[in-house]
């Protein structure tokens, strides 16, 4: 199948994965619709930085996924509908866990009723391994127990629970992706890599993180981005999860040395305990089986962790003056 002139939303295209989704999809000749967050400054996030080419190609619509009617008419027409808006960030979201509720699972909500409406032909919803908590066996498969660790992953826990749900109820082509840590340029400074980067990057003397041992499964953007294309065409995975995700898992502690290497600057770490999360909280492993990708979607990823953290770093350099200092300590 090809993207041609097909009518298709993005919604979070002003974010990380978003942003890169949406100029991958200009790129394959779809007719985008962009779902930005509204703001006061009319920033696009993200989308102010592409290809002026590309963002002349976007329909945006600068709004709230909490807005039911705004997400009805964002839906009207469109074929292929991908969902990515949402509130990330875990320790925000031990501070504000009405605000994710409400992006979360009523934004989620809003989406599938505006689909479900528009009958669109697919609606690829984003999960996240948060939602398996510490695992009880690895790698993790896609039927592996629920458990939220944190609001963050309560919430998108009951967002996948209401595409699965809709699925049931009203036959709404839905399919869940479920990615693993993704990284690459434009991901917020907040995330564990911008963070060790950023430090290294400024030539820190040493470089201050939370706990060290947790392991994740990293996934560089550019394979995040063709896992979600392939899901927005694949023939007959509707009600489907699916994992995206390298198999691997790497500690913090072994990014760091990677890091390193990629951007030839050593640092002693410095644990700081404002980072360190509950001690329930915080999920140990996470690595996938990402075998169900590559049977329903042709998909594995292709990109190194040190290829992706250079690219990553090559980015960085070129955008220090976007990051406050203070982002990284
Ligand atoms: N980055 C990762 O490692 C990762 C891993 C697994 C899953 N995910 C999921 O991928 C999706 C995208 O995450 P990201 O890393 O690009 O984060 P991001 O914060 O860069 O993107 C999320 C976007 O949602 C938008 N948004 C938030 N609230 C909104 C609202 N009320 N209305 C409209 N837009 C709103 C934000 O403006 C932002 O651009 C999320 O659903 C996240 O849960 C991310």
């Amino acid at each position: 199948m090809t993207w041609s002139g097909r009518r298709v939303l993005v919604t979070g295209a002003d974010g990380f994965i978003g942003s890169h989704l949406t100029e991958a999809l200009v790129e394959a000749g779809a007719a985008v619709r962009a779902v930005c967050f509204y703001n006061s400054q009319g920033s696009l996030g993200w989308l102010d930085t592409i290809e002026p080419d590309v963002r002349a190609a976007l329909d945006v619509r600068l709004g709230d996924i909490r807005d039911a009617r705004f997400v009805e008419e964002s839906c009207r027409g469109m074929e292929v509908v991908f969902h990515l808006a949402a509130l990330i960030s875990i320790p925000h979201s031990y501070q504000a866990p009405e605000s994710f509720v409400d992006t979360n699972v009523r934004g989620t909500l809003n989406v599938l009723e505006a689909v479900r409406r528009a009958r669109c032909a697919r609606l690829v919803h984003t999960s996240t391994s948060e939602v398996y908590g510490t695992p009880e066996t690895i790698p993790i498969r896609e039927s592996h127990p629920l458990r939220g660790q944190s609001p963050y992953s309560a919430t998108k826990i009951a967002a996948d629970k209401l595409c699965e749900a809709f699925r049931c109820t009203y036959d709404v082509p839905v399919v869940i992706l479920r990615p693993f840590n993704t990284f690459g340029p434009r991901q917020s400074a907040r995330a564990v890599i911008p963070t060790i980067l950023l430090q290294l990057l400024r030539q820190a003397p040493h470089i201050t993180l939370g706990n060290l041992e947790p392991r994740r499964d990293l996934t560089f953007v550019s394979d995040t981005v063709a896992g979600f294309v392939a899901a927005g065409t694949a023939a007959g995975i509707e009600g489907e999860t699916i994992h995206l995700g390298t198999g691997r898992a790497e500690s913090v502690r072994d990014i760091v040395a990677a890091a390193q290497r990629v951007c030839q600057h050593e640092a002693n770490v410095v644990v700081c305990p404002e980072r360190i999360r509950p001690r329930h909280s915080e999920v140990m492993v996470l690595q996938s089986d990402p075998s169900r990708a590559t049977d329903l979607l042709g998909w594995q990823a292709k990109v190194s962790l040190d290829e992706g953290l250079r690219r990553t770093a090559e980015w960085l350099r070129a955008h220090l003056d976007r990051f406050p200092v203070d982002y990284a300590i």
